[in-house]
């Protein structure tokens, strides 16, 4: 690829911004960063630490180790994804779980803790040719991003489609549902960098899409900007 570029993909909770950033990022090849990642591995350091009870996390003690938490990722060339280690673990399982989907939110909406992942994400970007997914990166991380997409779809086909690629017997539609409609409530009412579409984001509602016409409609807008800058 010649032109480097950033592209920034928010929107709701489960409603596919991993699959199309892991797509655009095999197809152009480009660096992919789920910022979401980031904050699940700061609430696993919580929750093994001690530091968050009841949606209540200590911040006094969060705030003390979070200069000495080490994020990093490793792609993985066998299953093909970029895995997750937190201070040298590799950590991709644990984050994904129902317990760390619970608290995340009361953790992401920490400001303290949203400036230190900003800067971080900030400067993963500044080589270019990254393409990083969350819910701020069109509007806080890179507002000056070449490409941004907003995705969302309806919470019930979004909780459906997560039971199913969950696939527990320990995890109900219900509890997903709701953790969904929860997170979803707690991103978009936060304070500090709440979940909002850029003003020049381009909308992408997946509820009655498939994923080729989806990548489709993706690939063809970025290779616009890619030819003509725009
Ligand atoms: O994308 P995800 O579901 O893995 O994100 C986990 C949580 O982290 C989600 O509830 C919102 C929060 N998050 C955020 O506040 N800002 C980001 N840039 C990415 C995720």
């Amino acid at each position: 690829m010649s032109k480097k570029i950033n592209i920034a993909i928010d929107g709701h909770s489960s409603c596919g911004k991993s699959t199309i950033a892991k797509s655009i990022s095999q197809k152009f090849q480009m660096r992919y960063i789920d910022t979401g990642a980031m904050y699940r591995a700061i609430t696993l350091f919580c929750l093994q630490n001690n530091l968050i009870s009841e949606g209540i996390v200590n911040t006094k003690g969060l705030k003390k180790h979070l200069d000495s938490i080490n994020l990093g990722f490793e792609y993985n060339s066998e299953n093909k994804v970029s895995e997750t280690f937190l201070n040298g673990e590799n950590i991709e399982n644990k984050i994904r779980g129902l317990q760390v989907s619970e608290n995340v939110s009361f953790v992401a909406k920490i400001p303290f803790v949203r400036k230190k992942l900003v800067l971080l994400q900030q400067e993963i970007g500044k080589e270019k040719n990254v393409v990083m997914d969350g819910r701020d990166i069109g509007t806080k991380v890179f507002p000056d991003a070449e490409i941004k997409f907003f995705v969302t779809a309806d919470v019930q086909i979004r909780a459906k489609r997560r039971f199913e690629e969950m696939n527990s017997k320990d995890v109900s539609f219900d509890q997903i549902l709701n953790n969904l409609k929860m997170r979803d409530e707690n991103d978009t009412r936060r304070d500090t960098n709440p979940l909002k579409m850029a003003e020049d984001a381009i909308l992408i509602d997946n509820s009655d899409k498939s994923l080729e016409q989806q990548n489709n409609f993706v690939f063809s807008k970025i290779e616009k900007v890619l030819k003509n800058g725009n």
